[in-house]
């Protein structure tokens, strides 16, 4: 047969991978994802196999996931980055320039359709870190060319695009992972799962908090002499080059602060509340930054209804204050959970009263105390610190993580890929979020509380 018949190709490992079809045909189903027969492979030989990845979108947040998997000394193993695509050459070239020490033949593409017909790149996987209105775009074109694709949040600023990429996961077979990166950070992984959930030295949990704040700023600018030209822009949707920098103000583009911010703290409630919420009631503003569409400052309120009763979550984002940073609190009967994506926001318990089984929990290293000291001079009840206990396998370093905390998502990706993980934010997850964050928006604007019905989280075909 040959190669190219029917857009199937045969990669170097001998498995097909570009159709639909030949996705179909040598999937399994592992935890609701489908594997390849490339990937089931790999897991019974247990090689560590170079994956090729390619991104599009190399703007900040693509280079802080390049350099999540290749900073010199915790580097993700066996992953060879052999192209770049973006459309804009001042991101582009000091990318590709950078790469070079990695792969000296790295390919640089201005359309990433180019880059993914490019069979000679052999690639694995892709990273789309475009903004949140090229996604489905992007991350779709990856899956249908036979790639396993890791896809920055929001998921898509359009839910009827995040659906279609549910379903070409699913069509494909190919593995999408959403970016949000706290489902696979181990801090959150053992507060979440050992401490809630599986110990329950919270108690039940009947109130969520979150808060992301930040000072006013600028709009992000750009050098003078690297600007798009007018016709570039227009070629690719864009009609000025302050909207092009700063996309996540407007509507066509992105979904605001609360979409940009919230999503990642949001998607932790239903988490933590095994549920996703029943109704949805907000306030926000257009209150200080008069260029921009989108509302500068939200306050919402989110209702779950899980086995064990009613919860409620409040969670603001202003950006005409830092006050208080980042973080998530989440309050039970025994005592409070407070963490963060920073450690220094949020790392720690707030017992109130012992729960049942708390000496227990303790001696099995749940949860560590902390020095008198510490205990006496930041509360008047004991601080526990649950950073280093009990470790997650495998995380070494987890003072550092705070430098790279995108690295063990995109660890669990690559894992995924090789066969020996289940994804932390499957596509399914990813949308999920995605349908309560882009509400928040809506009950905003309409004023009204918005009720949720089970159904609007499920994708079907
Ligand atoms: N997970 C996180 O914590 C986190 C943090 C920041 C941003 N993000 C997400 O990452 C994505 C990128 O955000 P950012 O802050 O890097 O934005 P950015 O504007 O800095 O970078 C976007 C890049 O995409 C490029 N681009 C735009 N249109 C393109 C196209 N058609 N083809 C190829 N390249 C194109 C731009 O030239 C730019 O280099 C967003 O979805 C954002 O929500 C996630």
């Amino acid at each position: 047969m040959d190669k190219k018949d029917k857009g199937v190709r045969m990669d170097r490992r001998g498995f097909l991978t570009r159709t639909a079809a030949a996705a179909g045909a040598g999937a399994i189903l592992a935890g609701g994802l489908k594997q390849t027969k490339a990937q089931t492979t790999r897991k019974s030989t247990g090689k560590l196999d170079d994956i090729n990845v390619g991104i599009i979108g190399v703007g900040a947040q693509g280079q802080v996931l390049l350099d999540s998997c290749l900073k010199a000394g915790q580097s993700i193993p066996g992953l060879r980055f052999k192209a770049v695509c973006d459309i804009w050459a001042f991101n582009r070239n000091q990318v590709v320039n950078k790469l070079k020490q990695y792969n000296k033949d790295i390919k640089s593409f201005v359309d990433y359709k180019d880059m993914l017909a490019d069979e000679t790149l052999d690639l694995d996987a892709l990273i789309v870190a475009t903004p949140d209105w090229l996604h489905a775009e992007h991350a779709m074109a990856g899956m249908n060319a036979g790639l396993h694709v890791y896809c920055e949040k929001e998921m898509s600023n359009s839910l009827e695009l995040a659906k279609k990429m549910v379903l070409t996961s699913r069509k494909t077979g190919k593995l999408l992972q959403i970016g949000h990166q706290r489902r696979s950070n181990p801090r959150y992984l053992h507060a979440v799962n050992n401490i809630v959930l599986d110990s329950k030295l919270l108690g039940r949990v009947m109130q969520g908090y979150g808060q992301w704040n930040r000072a006013v700023s600028d709009d992000i600018g750009w050098p003078a002499k690297e600007a798009l030209s007018a016709a570039d822009l227009a070629k690719y949707g864009y009609d000025t080059m302050s909207r092009f920098r700063n996309w996540r103000w407007y509507y066509d583009f992105g979904g605001g602060p609360i979409v940009d911010l919230g999503s990642h703290q949001i998607d932790i409630f239903s988490w933590i509340f095994k549920s996703n919420p029943k109704s949805v009631i907000a306030s926000g503003g257009k209150d200080y930054y008069d260029a921009h569409e989108w509302y500068d400052n939200v306050m919402c309120i989110f209702e779950y209804e899980n086995d064990e009763g009613m919860a409620r979550a409040f969670y603001q984002v202003q950006t005409t204050t830092r006050h208080g940073g980042f973080h998530e609190a989440f309050m039970g009967e025994y005592g409070t959970l407070v963490i963060s994506e920073v450690p220094r926001d949020g790392n720690w318990l707030e017992k109130e009263i012992n729960s049942p089984d708390w000496n227990k929990w303790v001696k099995k290293g749940y949860l560590k105390e902390v020095s008198t000291k510490m205990a006496k001079t930041k509360t008047s009840n004991v601080m526990l610190d649950v950073r280093v206990s009990p470790a997650p396998p495998k995380w070494p370093l987890p003072i550092e993580l705070g430098t790279l905390p995108h690295q063990p998502h995109l660890h669990n990706f690559f894992n995924a890929v090789r066969g020996k993980a289940k994804l932390n934010c499957p596509a399914e997850i990813g949308y999920e979020t995605a349908v309560a964050v882009l509400a928040v928006n809506n009950a905003v604007k309409s004023q009204k509380k918005i009720e949720f019905k089970k159904e609007e989280f499920e994708v079907h075909a």
